[in-house]
């Protein structure tokens, strides 16, 4: 990248090489290291490019501005005027692209100073030595300085500026859409922000611009994207931020597959850009119902096999209680499994509970039957069990028998844990897949009623559409819906699906999903107006910026992709937000705290 020239600078601190010798060259930047040898003062001087070694010799840079570089600090800001020259024999750096040369000060301007900083930007997250997140998060612009952080920072763009000219390129129109505006179900809390102009109402900031890109579609736009901020007020999670950027994407007169097929080519781009891997396409589909049944989760990671095996009837067949009368007897094999422990499989049962289980009922592969845990209930189905699963002499079978659901959570949980704990080789180093024919409606047992699997604009299968007037669960639960999931080894990091585009159909899925004429008029009013007018077929999709560049960086969390992101408890602790509004901006916004006001988050929280 060639520096901007101006008087700061000639070059960037990543530029120069061997063929710019002889050179009389200006660089600024920060000191990120000093050595004094005998009189030659060492400093490495860095800026987002990369470093560049600077020497102050007395015989060159005469005894005043050696003086004065003796004097500097890390983290002080300082510009250079010199003469690029080859290392001395030996003294090659090749882990540094500048590592030929060194440039001969003949000049120091010092910028800024710093006093000794809380830490130097100098280390990788993944250091023992690291300093803790909490502090880096507080001085966000000290850790900034860092190469691995710079380097995500700029694939980040990469991967915006791609999405711009791919999409750019088909004729897609970036189109922005509000932020203070109506509550948007995407099934997440909302932020709302109160309104200084109409007392007692409040906007909602979006969850996603998933109305209004349909009413662009309405608005015969056509072919609509945006990169844009979401806000969900839920929990944060490793792979969930309240604040979050989707790449949004819209379209008119297209079916599922044409969607497909645009966003295949453009995650194509993305890695061959970003990366130099070129992605096998077409990318391959999977039933929801399928990546359920095989791998007990709608976001399967396909890097490694330990596949779930349905032996519900075999189980039944047992004297064993804990199979004999539960609805679904699921298994794993872990392959070398048989190692662990008695405390260690132990310590599984005790962590399945977190996800629901009653119990994890194990036992290990010896010869041509089972040996240890549930080993005396199920030996005389050993046989059988084997063969169905492929499981070998010391691979550990984990069985979970329970409601559906609950198998699946368990054990599409197991088999994630077991690949993290015995380090399993991934098979491939970008597992891709669509998962598609999503149900497109869920029961709630907590609300008593059902909800969209993905949002309630979302189509059903038109060989499903006649089942809308259906009542019973059974029915209900089987309309399969034209929504698509993309997900890159275990990660969902896109959604999307073909659109109801006609009011009567919209209708009939609001009022299934309970909400009566008068709430479907009062919240989603224009949206029915709109269908009424003459809406064209569409759909499309969102893609999880944070998550991509996640996956693409091989970063495990979402705060290390994100410049200013937020802690566990939603805080800013670098500014301090949350924080209390004083009287009369309260006033103002028309509003009144009922809470004592809690004191903000201390740094070191
Ligand atoms: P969805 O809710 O699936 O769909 O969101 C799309 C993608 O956004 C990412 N994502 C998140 N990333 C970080 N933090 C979060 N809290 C978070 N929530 C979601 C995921 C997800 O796949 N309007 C629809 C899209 C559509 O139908 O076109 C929507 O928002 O990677
Ligand atoms: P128990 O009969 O409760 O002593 O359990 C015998 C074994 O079965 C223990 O290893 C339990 O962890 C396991 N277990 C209990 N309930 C379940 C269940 N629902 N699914 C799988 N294993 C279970």
């Amino acid at each position: 990248m060639p520096a901007i020239v101006s008087r700061y600078r000639s070059h960037t601190c990543g530029q120069l090489r061997s063929s710019d010798q002889g050179q009389r060259v200006r660089l600024s930047g920060w000191v990120h290291s000093y050595r004094d040898h005998g009189g030659l003062v060492f400093i490495d001087l860095r800026d987002r490019e990369g470093l560049t070694q600077i020497v102050f010799d007395p015989d060159t840079c005469g005894q005043a501005v050696h003086d004065e570089a003796r004097k500097l600090r890390s983290e002080w800001v300082i510009s250079i005027e010199g003469a690029v020259g080859p290392r001395g024999q030996g003294l090659v750096n090749p882990r540094l692209a500048t590592g030929e040369i060194e440039v001969h000060a003949s000049q120091l301007e010092i910028l800024s100073q710093s006093p000794t900083p809380p830490f130097l930007p100098d280390f990788e997250v993944a250091d023992a030595d690291a300093p803790k997140e909490e502090r880096r998060l507080q001085y966000r612009f000290l850790d900034l300085r860092r190469a691995e952080m710079q380097q995500t920072l700029r694939v980040r763009h990469q991967v915006t500026r791609i999405m711009r000219e791919y999409l750019g390129a088909l004729g897609f129109w970036e189109i922005e859409t509000p932020f203070l505006t109506k509550s948007t179900p995407e099934g997440a809390r909302d932020f709302i922000v109160p309104s200084r102009l109409q007392a007692g109402s409040f906007y909602a900031l979006p969850q996603s611009p998933q109305l209004f890109k349909q009413l662009l579609m309405v608005g015969g736009c056509d072919k609509y994207m945006q990169i844009v901020r979401c806000f969900r007020d839920e929990d944060p999670r490793a792979d969930r931020q309240a604040e979050f950027t989707q790449l949004d994407v819209e379209m008119s007169f297209i079916d599922r597959q044409d969607i497909i097929g645009h966003m295949e080519g453009l995650l194509v781009q993305i890695w061959k850009e970003v990366l130099g891997i070129e992605i096998s396409t077409p990318i391959p589909h999977m039933d929801y119902d399928q990546a359920m049944n095989l791998y007990g989760s709608d976001r399967p990671d396909l890097r490694f096999g330990m596949q779930l095996h349905d032996i519900t009837e075999l189980a039944h067949t047992t004297d064993f209680g804990v199979f004999k009368n539960a609805p679904m007897v699921k298994c794993i094999v872990v392959p070398d499994g048989a190692k662990m422990t008695r405390a260690q499989t132990d310590a599984l049962a005790l962590w399945s509970k977190e996800y629901g289980a009653k119990g994890l009922a194990v036992t290990k592969v010896s010869g041509e039957g089972f040996d240890t845990g549930i080993a005396k209930f199920i030996n005389p189905i050993a046989g059988q069990i084997i063969e169905m699963t492929g499981a070998k002499n010391g691979d550990l079978l984990c069985f979970a028998a329970d409601k559906p659901k609950i198998v699946h959570r368990v054990l599409g949980e197991l088999r994630l844990k077991m690949a993290r704990d015995l380090q399993l080789k991934p098979s491939s180093q970008f597992a891709f897949v669509w998962v598609v024919n999503f149900p497109a409606f869920e029961y709630d047992e907590q609300e008593k009623r059902y909800s969209s699997t993905h949002h309630p604009f979302t189509a059903p299968l038109d060989e499903d559409l006649k089942k809308l007037d259906g009542r019973d669960q059974e029915t209900i639960e089987s309309i399969r819906s034209k929504a698509y999931d993309i997900v890159c080894n275990g990660s969902e990091i896109g959604g999307g699906s073909i659109r109801i585009h006609r009011m009567d159909t919209q209708q009939k899925v609001f009022s299934l999903l309970g909400i009566d004429d008068a709430a479907q008029k009062l919240k989603f009013g224009f949206l029915l107006d709109a269908l009424q007018f003459g809406a064209p077929p569409h759909g499309g999709i969102a893609f999880g910026l944070d998550r991509m560049v996640m996956i693409l960086r091989n970063i495990g969390n979402i705060r290390d992709v994100i410049a200013f992101p937020k802690t566990q408890s939603g805080a800013d602790i670098m500014c301090g937000a949350p924080s209390p509004i004083d009287d009369r901006q309260l006033k103002e916004a028309n509003i009144r705290s009922i809470m004592p006001v809690i004191k903000p988050p201390a740094a070191s929280e």
